[in-house]
């Protein structure tokens, strides 16, 4: 198993474009996937600049087939694939207060699940068998503050999401540490990337002024964290969930 192989869910976005630059940096070969376009853009400048080989694909991961064939392809292409990072993630929003219980329609709430939760879930039934025969692999989820705590205008859907994204993380965790293989969750704050631009302007200077770092993170200091869990270093860390919010929540 060439420890330097990596599947990036969500890679045209903030952070997964960030990490995906990172690890290409580091010599990571790179399977990377969106549904946004951009992602073949970023594989071919990364292939370039860092003389790594970085594929690309497009897909909807809320298609269970699709994704399915995309996790076996990804294995294929890279000859095994030592690092899973289920980036990829929506969040709808309020009107900036808490979202009234009454007013989440199940089709929506499906789909956050179906994007949020099922398809990592999906993807570490795909890939994780083959790093836990190979007797090593790193598979971090990225799932946010609102995992952790209440936080509005996150929708009810988003925090059930991500609260189980790090419960099932701690499940997999403890099946798989025998076998080398570990699976953390990172749980941003806020970051700005596209996803917060979708909150009004005056609600995020509302929230800026609770976080004691007063500011939002970068996507580059989220990817950094996931750089860290990814790397063989991060042996001994696993089922843990690591709050990258600037000290707004602490556990
Ligand atoms: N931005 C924040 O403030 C923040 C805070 C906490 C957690 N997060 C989490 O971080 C992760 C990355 O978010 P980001 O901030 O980089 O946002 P982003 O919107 O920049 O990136 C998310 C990416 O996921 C892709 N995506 C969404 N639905 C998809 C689908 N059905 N199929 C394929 N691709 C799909 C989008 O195209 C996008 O490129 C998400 O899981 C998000 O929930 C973000």
């Amino acid at each position: 198993m060439n420890k330097n192989t990596a599947f990036i869910t969500g890679a045209a976005g903030g952070i997964g474009s960030a990490l995906a630059k990172r690890l290409a940096r580091t010599g990571h070969n790179l399977f990377l996937t969106d549904y946004n376009e951009s992602v073949h853009e970023l594989a071919t400048a990364l292939t370039n600049e860092y003389k790594i080989q970085a594929w690309s694909e497009c897909a909807d991961i809320s298609d269970e087939e699709a994704l399915r064939t995309l996790a076996a392809r990804a294995i294929e292409t890279m000859g095994g694939c030592a690092i899973l990072v289920n980036c990829a993630g929506v969040s709808p929003k309020g009107n900036g207060g808490p979202i009234p219980l009454e007013s989440v329609k199940i089709a929506e709430w499906d789909k956050v699940m179906r994007i949020n939760l099922t398809a990592p879930f999906i993807l570490c039934q795909e890939i994780i068998p083959q790093m836990a025969q190979a007797g090593y692999g790193r598979v971090v989820n990225v799932a946010s503050r609102s995992g952790r705590m209440h936080v509005p205008p996150a929708g009810l859907d988003y925090h059930a999401s991500k609260a189980g994204m790090i419960g099932l993380s701690r499940a997999l965790a403890g099946i798989y540490a025998c076998n080398g293989v570990t699976v953390n969750c990172v749980a941003p704050g806020r970051v700005d990337t596209p996803m917060t631009k979708t909150t009004k302007p005056e609600l995020l200077a509302q929230a800026q002024q609770l976080i004691p770092a007063r500011r939002f993170a970068s996507p580059d200091e989220i990817a950094a964290s996931i750089e860290f869990l990814v790397s063989p270093d991060a042996s001994y860390i696993s089922g843990s969930c690591m709050d990258v919010n600037g000290g707004v929540y602490m556990n």
